[in-house]
Order: structure tokens, then C-alpha cells, then sequence
């Protein structure tokens, strides 16, 4: 009696699967180096940056048109959000932003304050570690006084300074009833 072993037609599909499994094997490789040198490019990045243009830390830099800002402009100019008019002597929020398209914050690219002056007055300051825990946005509540604003207007200044790109402002008119 003649019994098949079966090993003859099994032979081409594990000829099959051995080619698959070494052209898996290749994939994998080279998607590891490509990965690790992606991860290395990366680092290199994020530790030792692209030169910077000295010309933005020569001033105070602004959005040259707010209604057509740079992209660079608009990931720097603080962005004030505020009520517009207020009531002397009642608190309301000011939030700034840098900018309005959020900032990245790491090791190699943050903002390192953010300012408000209201009026020529310093009115406060947050400062921001540079291990990107934090988004660079701060809000200040504030009380003007009637004496503060005679006129009944001031203007709310906002600065930031980032670590790569200078020292950047932005103001904004509010009415003070
Ligand atoms: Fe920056």
C-alpha cells in the first residue's frame, strides 16, 4: 500500500513562505534603519537647533500686517484676548497667547515669558520652563481704577520672548467706563 507523504505538494508553498519570511525580514530591517536615522535627525533637532536670524533680536518685532500675517508671525505675535470695554474698579480676564497658532514648547524651541503692560504700566509676567510641559498661553485678571484710565481708554501691551525667534508685542485699545 502506497501512502502519500504529501511532502511534494507542499513543497511550493513553503519555498512561498520561506521567501516571505525573508522578504519580511528585509522590510523590517530597513524600515528599522530608516526609523532610527529619523530618530536621530530628531535628536539633533531638538538638542542642537537650525541657526537663527539675528535680525529678531535686534528689536521688538510686531505682525508687520495683522491682516495678512507670516507664518512665522503667526506662531509669535501674542494674541490678546480681552472684553473690549470694561467697568472701572470691576475684574475682568485678559488672556495672552503666543500665537494664534499655539508656539511649540521643547528643550530646543520655547517661550520663555510672557508679558502684559497695561497702559505704560507693567502689570505682570508669566515664565516658562523650557521642558514643554506647559502651552504658552497665560491669564491675567484685572481690576482698573478710574484714576487709571481718565480718558476712558488704555492699551492693553502683551510681549513674549522666545529663545529662537526675539522679543515679539502686540496691543490692543480698551475702553474703560
Ligand atoms: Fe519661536
Amino acid at each position: 500500500m502506497i501512502v502519500h507523504s504529501g511532502h511534494i505538494p507542499q513543497e511550493a508553498p513553503q519555498k512561498e513562505a520561506l521567501m516571505d519570511r525573508r522578504t519580511f525580514i528585509k522590510t523590517a530591517l530597513a524600515g528599522t534603519v530608516v526609523s532610527g536615522l529619523t530618530a536621530k535627525i530628531a535628536a539633533a533637532e531638538r538638542y542642537f537647533p537650525a541657526k537663527v536670524d539675528k535680525s529678531l533680536f535686534e528689536g521688538v518685532n510686531h505682525a508687520k500686517n495683522p491682516a495678512a500675517k507670516t507664518p512665522l508671525e503667526k506662531s509669535h505675535a501674542p494674541v490678546i484676548t480681552h472684553p473690549g470695554s470694561v467697568k472701572a474698579g470691576e475684574q475682568f480676564t485678559v488672556e495672552v497667547s503666543v500665537g494664534e497658532t499655539l508656539h511649540p514648547m521643547s528643550p530646543a524651541h520655547w517661550i520663555e515669558y510672557i508679558e502684559l503692560r497695561i497702559g505704560n504700566e507693567p502689570a505682570g509676567r508669566v515664565d516658562f520652563q523650557a521642558r514643554g510641559f506647559l502651552k504658552p498661553r497665560a491669564v491675567f485678571t484685572v481690576v482698573i481704577p478710574k484714576d487709571a484710565a481718565p480718558d476712558g481708554k488704555l492699551t492693553l501691551v502683551a510681549q513674549q520672548h522666545c529663545n529662537l525667534h526675539g522679543l515679539w508685542e502686540s496691543s490692543a485699545d480698551i475702553t474703560v467706563l
